[in-house]
């Protein structure tokens, strides 16, 4: 075994990534997920590992949960209150209070309610500002909010610097929305700074947590945010489709209306009032039926983040995207990739993104040696670091498969350039 004043000069020797396993404080979380021994999963940032308590728990929904138990688990097992007993304890990981957080819908559906709810909230304002680098159905909801309901209000994208949103908030602005990190870079806006200019000029502010939530530090209420959106199939593991969530301020639940009022947003669902009394709750943002199996996970993953001290996994995450980087960079000098995310770790989400002008036949290529990552177009090769699963074995083995392909050229075989429907 390598010991540690050794390591600095060699860090392309396997040992390394051995020991660097071996002094991990969080390496036993790995055990908790099920994952084949054979490919390195470096996909996180895009559908999480699964639980290994996932299967039992969905057995026992079906079965009795649904089977004998029928209608009546929805209040025997608490499934009519799920989405706000799961947004409860997924509060603390964002630095939000009980009460502030809701499960249900798509991250698309929900940053709909908010927006719209912000938007009323700051009536005669004249723009929404948002970013040309935001995640395209982010912009596609604000686009399609404003011309069907809001048609003398404009949307302002601002590039990818935080300065030049900054640039365009002013007293014109209703609502500032946002991704905290970014979708193909990773690189990490700054929350508090862009919040607090939101505030200044009287607007109200909307972050996306996809990529952020479970993989980097999240304080809403301390940086004073107004509303969040984030998905849970991600980073937080809960399974292909699972319902996202959204955050509303406590100072702002009363005042913002939800624009899918249906049944489960009422004061009393269950008196079938015919005329519609909103929840004075966060549960106003509820609309129709909770797909309810699909919410289940999501209890599997948070009780693994319920034990785990945060920052030791922000540790690890920095850890693995850095060596990641170093490895790469060390093994594939001049075979086309460049570094696209920040190389300062605090400026960096969980992911590590390379533009290489054949980005899809080599991730295809990547894929079917068993390393999986993803392909972002037009030329982005992403690859997502779980903290919680991956290991630095795992980022030592990828790193010189990718140097592998590219140093042979295997990626060059045509049926790497055929194009799957989801890349
Ligand atoms: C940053 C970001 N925002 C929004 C979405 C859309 O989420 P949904 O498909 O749940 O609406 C995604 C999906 O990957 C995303 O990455």
């Amino acid at each position: 075994m390598i010991n540690p004043g050794e390591l600095k000069n060699k860090v392309f020797d396997k040992e390394v990534a051995l020991q660097k396993d071996k002094t991990d404080p969080t390496s036993y979380l790995t055990s908790m997920f099920e994952l084949p021994s054979d490919i390195i999963y470096l996909c996180g940032n895009s559908l999480g590992a699964m639980p290994k308590t996932v299967p039992q728990k969905m057995s026992e929904a079906l079965n009795p949960g649904w089977s004998s138990g029928l209608i009546t688990s929805w209040n025997n097992l608490g499934w009519h209150r799920l989405p706000l007993t799961l947004g409860d304890r997924l509060a603390p990981l964002m630095g939000a209070e009980c009460g502030e957080v809701i499960v249900a819908d798509s991250v698309s559906v929900n940053l709909f309610k908010v927006l719209i709810a912000a938007i009323k909230m700051r009536p005669g304002r004249k723009n929404v500002v948002s970013e040309a680098s935001n995640f395209p159905s982010d912009v596609h909801v604000i686009k399609g909010a404003l011309q069907n309901f809001f048609p003398d209000m404009e949307l302002k994208l601002g590039e990818e610097s935080d300065q030049d949103i900054l640039n365009y908030i002013d007293e014109n602005t209703a609502v500032v929305c946002l991704t905290h990190v970014n979708y193909k870079t990773g690189r990490i806006r700054n929350m508090q700074k862009i919040t607090n200019a939101a505030h200044e000029a009287g607007a109200l502010i909307i972050w996306d947590l996809c990529h952020s939530l479970g993989a980097v530090p999240v304080d809403l209420n301390a940086h004073n945010v107004d509303f969040a959106v984030g998905c849970t199939y991600k980073y937080l593991n809960s399974g292909h489709g699972s319902p996202a969530y959204m955050f509303v301020a406590e100072r702002n639940i009363q005042d913002a209306p939800n624009s899918l009022s249906g049944w489960h947003g009422q004061m009393k669902p269950f008196d079938f009032d015919i005329s519609f009394t909103e929840s004075d709750t966060i549960e106003k943002f509820r609309s129709g039926s909770p797909p309810l199996l699909a919410h289940l996970p999501i209890e599997e993953s948070i009780k693994i983040y319920e034990t785990i001290e945060f920052s030791e996994l922000r540790k690890k995450s920095q850890g693995l995207t850095q060596y990641f980087i170093e490895l790469v960079e060390g093994q594939c000098k001049g075979m086309g990739l460049e570094l696209i995310s920040p190389r300062n770790a605090e400026e960096r989400g969980s992911q590590v993104s390379f533009t290489h002008q054949d980005g899809y036949p080599v991730m295809s290529a990547l894929i079917d040696h068993k390393v999986i990552g993803d392909f972002r177009a037009p030329n982005i090769i992403r690859f997502g670091f779980s903290a919680l699963y991956n290991t630095y074995e795992d980022v030592w083995k990828a790193a010189n498969i990718l140097s592998n392909i590219l140093k042979k050229e295997i990626w060059k075989e045509a049926k790497y350039s055929v194009r799957k429907e989801v890349t």
